[in-house]
Parts: structure tokens; sequence; C-alpha cells
């Protein structure tokens, strides 16, 4: 072949391979880092010559490349809207967290669906090679899914919902695998398996009757689509990016169309603003960064919680960050507040000693990538999760913000503090990180896999759309338990009859 040729072949190849996607995105959720998870694989796939189209709450503030936006958020943020709570990751609260999720999905369902810009959009005729939708407490959305015929991919910013995990039929046995809300590891004593089991059938009938009957309601008003009737799309769906990883979540089994793709926001790292870097960089005895994330309002923790935090840091040789949004009274000199911190650039720099953290996936995925040590002062949703995973598996310390003393705080610090626990988050580290494919490679792969296989209904296992009875075995254990307790009787009869015979012989005979 001429040499000049092959420049030419190559063209050829890569312009007939990379034919871009016209891709939709869903993002319905009013809590950004939900979309945060999600924004490096969209500006990913929009490098890659994909078409993205997304609805979000969160539009992009710079004009981007292959990317509209379709807003359907409201000009207020929805973060910082909670408090911090030293009531928080009991018992009362977690069940209280529920219907809190509920709300906010219907909130998104009404208050989204019916924005203009979304119904002009509708109005366009637009066609997709594929939908990604976030998969979360928003199934009314699913309406919008089934108006464009189009494989769909789920996108999970957290672990699967537990009450979402029947649409993928993936195995969620209670015995060891902890649901959203209980905040159990995968070693659970009896009581835990019980409470963990009763949750998982709570948390199906908080979706039965909370999420999917008001999401019909949604879905019907705005789009016209019965999404309980299409219940053929809702379990169409053909794979789930989960932002997950065993090393860090716990090791459990998915269905070949659920990929974990955990840590995948985590970009290249960013120049940290001069007054951070230099404060981090002259402390010789190294930094404790802390920070109660982004939906928590800083300037709820409770004062004498907040002053025990002091006073520790007033005793000990490290320089403190705390993300603190307004002002800190009797702050320590070794103690600085800033309103917005870089975290996955803060929690990098090489002087980083400790995470305090309230145990956020997207926090607590970053602190293991840069292999630091967190104590995490658990507070709702998945936090308790996500902290009983990180304590297992070597990362951390747990400190309940009630349990929150001089005493008890100084107690955790030198624990993480210690070499050894150093060593053991920088194993840790090492762990999540060996993948054959990096997180953001994997979703692409396998987002493109859809698009290639339209659908790929060949990963999806024949339990997708089997009834419950039988996927749960109830007509073969009564068909089995049937036959047994047939056998039985008779066999019971049979013996009881022989033997009113041979005693009716014996007393014949004895008489
Ligand atoms: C990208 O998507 C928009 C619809 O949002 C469409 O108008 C446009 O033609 C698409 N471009 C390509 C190259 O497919
Ligand atoms: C879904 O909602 C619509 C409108 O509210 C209602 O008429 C319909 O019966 C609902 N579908 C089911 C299967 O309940
Ligand atoms: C902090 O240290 C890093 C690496 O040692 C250096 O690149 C950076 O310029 C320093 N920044 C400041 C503000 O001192
Ligand atoms: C914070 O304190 C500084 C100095 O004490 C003051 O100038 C500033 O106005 C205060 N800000 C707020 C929001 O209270
Ligand atoms: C299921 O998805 C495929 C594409 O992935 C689509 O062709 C099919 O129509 C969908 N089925 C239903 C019942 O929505």
């Amino acid at each position: 072949m001429n040499h000049k040729m092959i420049p030419l072949l190559i063209l050829l190849i890569i312009s007939t391979c990379s034919h871009g996607l016209n891709i939709l995105v869903i993002l319905p959720h009013v809590g950004k880092s939900h979309q945060l998870v999600f924004e490096p694989l969209l500006k990913q796939l929009a490098l890659r010559e994909h078409n993205l189209t997304v609805i979000t709450r969160f539009p992009q503030t710079k004009i981007t490349p292959n990317w509209r936006d379709i807003n359907i958020g409201d000009d207020e943020v929805a973060t910082e809207f909670l408090d911090i709570d030293v009531e928080a990751g009991t018992r009362l609260t977690q069940f209280a967290c529920r219907l809190l999720l509920v709300e906010l999905g219907k909130h998104s369902c009404d208050d989204g669906l019916g924005k203009k810009e979304l119904q002009m959009f509708l109005k366009e005729n637009n066609q997709f090679d594929l939908v990604m939708v976030e998969i979360f407490n928003t199934n009314c959305f699913m309406g919008l899914v089934k108006l464009f015929d189009a494989p769909v991919i789920g996108l999970s910013s957290s672990r699967p919902p537990t009450w979402i995990e029947r649409w993928f039929a993936n195995p969620e046995n209670p015995s060891y695998i902890p649901t959203t809300f209980t905040g159990f590891s995968d070693s659970m004593t009896f009581l835990q398996r019980v409470e963990n089991t009763l949750s998982l059938v709570w948390d199906k009938l908080i979706y039965e009757y909370f999420i999917a009957g008001p999401g019909n309601h949604s879905s019907r008003r705005y789009l016209g689509v019965d999404i309980l009737k299409e219940f053929d799309a809702m379990y169409n769906v053909s794979l789930l990016l989960t932002n997950t990883h065993f090393s860090l979540n716990l090791p459990r089994p998915f269905v070949p169309n659920i990929i974990e793709v955990g840590g995948i926001h985590i970009e290249e790292p960013k120049e940290i603003p001069n007054k951070i870097a230099k404060f981090m960089n002259e402390s010789s005895e190294g930094v404790i960064y802390m920070s109660m994330g982004s939906t928590l309002r800083g300037n709820s923790f409770p004062s004498d919680k907040r002053n025990a935090f002091l006073k520790v840091f007033s005793r000990i040789q490290q320089r403190v960050i705390w993300k603190w949004e307004t002002n800190l009274t009797n702050k320590p000199v070794n103690v600085e507040t800033f309103s917005w911190t870089p975290q996955r650039e803060i929690l990098c720099h090489p002087n980083m000693k400790v995470f305090i953290s309230h145990g956020g996936l997207l926090g607590t995925i970053e602190a293991v990538y840069c292999g630091v040590p967190v104590i995490v002062i658990p507070q709702y949703g998945d936090q308790p999760l996500n902290a009983k995973a990180l304590e297992k598996v070597g990362g951390g310390v747990i400190l309940y913000l009630q349990d929150a003393t001089e005493k008890t705080i100084l107690q955790s610090l030198n624990k993480v503090l210690s070499p050894k626990f150093k060593k053991s988050a920088e194993d840790l580290s090492e762990r999540f990180k060996d993948r054959p494919l990096s997180p953001m490679e994997t979703a692409i792969y396998w987002i493109e896999y859809v698009a290639k296989y339209r659908g790929a209904p060949h990963i999806r296992t024949a339990a997708v759309l089997m009834p419950a009875y039988q996927y749960l075995l109830i007509d073969v254990i009564a068909f089995i338990a049937l036959i047994v307790i047939s056998f039985s009787y008779c066999m019971y009869k049979i013996a009881a009859s022989v033997f009113l015979k041979l005693r009716r012989r014996n007393k014949i005979k004895t008489s």
C-alpha cells in the first residue's frame, strides 16, 4: 500500500467509528452534588464529539461546544438547606429522611416538568440516539424517557437506590447488603439483619405509595404518559452507572448492566487559590481540613460542639482549614475559615493530614483517592452508610456529633494522625485506583456499547421481566411444600391405618 494513504485510511476509520451520538441527559434532582458527579463525564462526552442536550437545574455558566442546556431550575440555588444536628444519623432522622426525599422528588417533578423551557423543547420533535437519566426519587421523568424511543442509561450518584434495584433485578439480599438508610456495614448482627430486612421492605413500600403514584400523576399531567401503565418502559433501562466501587462501598454482586464508576467526578487538579495554598504550604506540622459539605448550613453547627472542636484545635500542632460560611468567633491562631474551598485539591495537598467530614459520598471518595484518613460525623441520607463502609475498609473513624466532646475529638484525631492509620488510608487509596480502565473510560466504553448494540438487551438478565413471585421462587417453594405436605400426609394416613389394623389384629389375638 502507498505510504501516503495510511494517514488517510486512519482518518477514514476514525471518522466512521466516532460517529457522534445525539444524547439527551436528564438531571432533575434539586441537589447540585448529584449533577457534579456526572458533569465531568458529560464534558468528556461533549469533547468526544457527542451532541448533548441537558435538562438540568444547574445550567453551564460558560458556553460549551456540543452542549445545550434546557434549564428547569430556579434562580435560587438549592444548597445549604439542612441544619447540622446532634440527633442526625439516628433511626428517627433516617426515617424522616426518606420522607424528605419523597417531598424533594415531588417538587422536582411538578416544578421541573411544568417549566416552560422544557415544554417548548418537547414541541421541537428531536430525535436522540441515547437518553441518560438520573435515577433517584423522580421517576416521573421516566415519562419523558418514554417520549423518545431510544435506549436509556440510568445514572446513580450514590449506591443504586434500594427501590430501584428491582428494575435491574439486581441481587439485594439484606443478609449482607445494607440498605441506603440503615447505615450498617456488610457484617450485621441478628437484630441489625432484622432491621435491614424491614428497611428494605419499607423502602419499597415508600416507593410504591409515595414516589411511583405521585410520579405517575405528574407524568400524566405534564407529558401525557401514564408511567404505571408503561410498566415495561420502566423495566427497560439498558444500563446503570453507579458512583460506587467495591474497594470503598464494600463488595456485593451487580448484574452485568450495572457498572461501578466510583470516582468518576474526580478531575485533573486545578490550582489552589494563593491564600489557601500559602496557608497549607507554610504549615510544617501538616493541615487538618474540616468541611460539612454544601447542603448542610455551616452556621447551624451547635455552638457547644463547635467550641469543643475549637478548643481541641487550639491544643494541636497542625493548622486547620474549616469550611465555614459566616464569621467564626474565638478562633485560635492556627485555624482559618474559608467560605469556599477547592476540596479535591486541598485533600491531595502533600501537607494534608486529616479530613473531618460529614461523610458525603463525593468527599469520602476524594479523601480515599488522596489517601487521607477521615473523621466522619455522619448526618443524613447515605452518610451513615458511607461512614460505616469507610471505617470497615480502614479509611477513617466515625464520631457521632452527639458523642463529640473535647476528649473524644482528641482521641479520634490522635488515632487517625498515627502513621499506622496513614498507611492504611494509603493502601486503601491504592486499591481504589487499581482498575483496568479509569472510571471515566469505563463509563464512556459502556455508554458507547449500549448505543452500538441499540440498547444491548443481551446484558439484561431474564429476571428483569419476571413477576416477583417467580423471581423469589414463591411458586416453586409452594409447589415443593405442597408435595412434601401431601406426601407426609399420605404416609401418615398409611402408617395410621397400618397401625390401626395391627392393633385390631393384636386385640383379636389377645382376646
Ligand atoms: C444536536 O442536538 C440538537 C438538538 O438539541 C440538534 O438541533 C442538532 O442538530 C444536533 N446536532 C447534531 C450534529 O446531531
Ligand atoms: C396515573 O395517573 C393518572 C392521572 O392522574 C390516572 O388517571 C391513572 O389511573 C394513573 N395510572 C395508574 C395505573 O394508576
Ligand atoms: C505551594 O507549594 C507548591 C509545591 O510545593 C508550589 O507549587 C506552590 O507555588 C506553592 N504556593 C504558594 C502560594 O506558596
Ligand atoms: C465578620 O467580621 C469582620 C471583622 O470582625 C467584619 O468586618 C465583617 O463585617 C463580619 N462579617 C459578617 C458577615 O458578620
Ligand atoms: C426498550 O428499549 C428498546 C431500546 O433500548 C426499545 O427499542 C424498546 O421499544 C423499549 N421497549 C419498551 C417497552 O419501551
